[in-house]
């Protein structure tokens, strides 16, 4: 039962830079699988420009996301989780989490504008955790970048190799369909928003005249060119390449048009990786062992605000999750358990009995919750490779009703929990001081500090270079260095020390000052 539960799983994370066609293309996934039935049923979980000075539009906008962040659905015989990635470039470190919750990831690339700021970001931490990535190349219908200059960029730029399997026939207006190097079949192309046409041709050989007749003279013999290239550029196309995250497979189309996503789907669930093993701080977990293990990438907030409840998202490793049963909630050492764990289909929330390796379950919780938090059925592990970057900025809380002060360390503490921020303490006058990514999360913390825990606060920025983690193993000047520096050490939510240097500048004396000690900037030292 549980090896072919996990053999149809095939969990992932669809990421792209703001606008090159995540939510269209991820919709049209949905349609594809039956789990939606008309186009636009899918919100995007951008956030937009606006929405700096919109708070109401962020909750709305937090609400569709908690909606559509995790989406399930059956294709073909398999089960497919879709986890989705805020775009909006301050939610950087929720993307970078849920990115430890999947196997394998979608990129899309608009083919006018190619590898963008985003792309490449997301990609560093594809690549640091070795995910198989399959790309989209998206927008075909619309005048892009060549081809080959589209994926010497990807390669150039991304640190990856890559192989098309399928190949445009023109672009724009002149976007005749694609090529399917796989299957040998040619894709026609229609536009259509909302049907999902089949117009495939089958060509055995290339040279045969059907080709022509499909596409036309001119376009047929520049596709025999561009295949002869292609043939003598690459490899034969090898899935275990694929899978050691060595090699992307690319594909071309169109996901408003519904064009070459059936490809995609279709070559994806064929090699995409089943769930995987993953590490902890004891040993690697099979996703095929017998016992269940799970941990925690995501928490957030319910939107009802009688209710203080969360929900917090829950990755199955291994085994098989029961609702109702006990399980071990490693870093408290204390006994949980849920008697309504929910799975997420398409766009409906519905309570589960039971949960295989690769699936989500969100998870009420009242508070017992931190990002990284691990389940087991009573072994002592804590899941690995969840790390917290160093944040951008720093700014000091400032409480401004004296009367709320429980309120607002209530706020700041299960804000910082769930993820929305870092927060670091300074020991002396336990100042706290909260690191993010970006403005906008500072503009959300205060709302919700406001309209959820009833507290008035305030910002003070404060100047801090970035932030530290740091191990050595001579303690005499290990605690020499946290002597002197005192000033600029805080400590982080596990309460490790972390050191906040003002400038690039004091960093580099310190450095010079203490040879033995080492300085990471996540606080997974081995991940750098
Ligand atoms: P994102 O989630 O990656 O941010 O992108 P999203 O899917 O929202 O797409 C961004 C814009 O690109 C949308 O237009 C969408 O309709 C368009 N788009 C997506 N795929 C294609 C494609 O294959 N061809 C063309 N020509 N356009 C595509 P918008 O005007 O910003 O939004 P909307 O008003 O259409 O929703």
């Amino acid at each position: 039962m549980q090896k072919k539960e996990l053999s149809r799983r095939r969990t992932f994370g669809i990421i792209s830079h703001p606008d090159a066609g995540k939510t269209t293309l991820t919709e049209k996934l949905l349609l594809f699988g039956g789990a939606i039935h008309t186009a636009g049923a899918v919100k995007s979980n951008k956030i937009r420009k606006t929405a700096t000075s919109d708070f109401m539009e962020i909750e709305k906008q937090r609400g569709i996301s908690v909606a559509t962040s995790v989406m399930g659905f059956e294709y073909d015989g398999y089960k497919i989780t879709i986890l989705d990635t805020p775009g909006h470039k301050d939610f950087a470190e929720d993307t970078y989490r849920t990115l430890t919750a999947v196997d394998s990831v979608i990129l899309v690339v608009d083919a006018a504008k190619g590898v963008e700021e985003q792309t490449r970001k997301l990609m560093d931490v594809c690549r640091m955790r070795s995910t198989p990535v399959m790309v989209f190349i998206n927008k075909l219908d619309r005048e892009g970048r060549e081809p080959i200059a589209l994926l010497d960029e990807l390669e150039s730029e991304l640190g990856i190799h890559t192989r098309p399997l399928t190949w445009p026939i023109g672009m724009g207006r002149d976007f005749k369909g694609v090529y399917n190097l796989y299957h040998r079949r040619l894709e026609l192309f229609s536009p259509s928003k909302t049907e999902i046409a089949d117009d495939s041709v089958l060509i055995e050989d290339i040279a045969s005249p059907v080709l022509d007749a499909q596409v036309g003279d001119a376009a047929a013999s520049k596709l025999r060119e561009e295949l002869e290239l292609i043939e003598a550029m690459y490899e034969p196309f090898d899935v275990e390449h694929y899978r050691d995250a060595y090699l992307a497979p690319v594909f071309f189309g169109s996901a408003l048009n519904n064009f070459g996503v059936k490809d995609l789907l279709q070559t994806f669930v064929s090699i995409a990786p089943s769930p995987q093993p993953r590490e902890t701080s004891a040993r690697v977990v099979q996703a095929d062992e017998e016992t269940f293990t799970g941990f925690i990438f995501k928490i957030h907030a319910n939107l009802d605000p009688n209710h203080r409840a969360r929900i917090a998202f829950c990755r199955v490793c291994s085994g098989s999750f029961e609702r109702g049963k006990f399980y071990r909630h490693t870093r408290l050492g204390k006994e949980v358990r849920f008697t309504s764990p929910t799975a997420f289909m398409a766009n409906e929330r519905s309570v589960v009995d039971e949960a295989w390796p690769g699936d989500v379950i969100g998870l009420h919780d009242t508070g017992n919750f931190k990002i990284g938090d691990t389940l087991t059925e009573g072994e002592d592990l804590a899941f690995k490779g969840i790390p917290s970057f160093s944040p951008e900025r720093f700014k000091l809380v400032v409480n401004r009703d004296p009367f709320k002060s429980k309120q607002l360390e209530k706020g700041i503490q299960q804000l910082t929990d769930e993820g929305v921020a870092q927060l670091f303490v300074r020991q002396q006058g336990n100042e706290k001081i909260v690191g993010t990514v970006g403005e906008l999360q500072y503009e959300v913390i205060l709302f919700r500090l406001r309209e959820e825990y009833g507290a008035t606060a305030d910002f003070r920025p404060l100047n801090i270079y970035k932030a530290f983690w740091f191990t050595g193993e001579d303690e005499e000047e290990l605690k020499r260095f946290m002597q002197l520096q005192q000033r600029n050490i805080a400590y982080d939510k596990d309460e490790h020390p972390v050191y906040l240097p003002e400038g690039s500048w004091s960093y580099d004396v310190v450095r010079e000052n203490y040879k033995s000690i080492s300085f990471h900037s996540t606080s997974e030292f081995k991940m750098e």
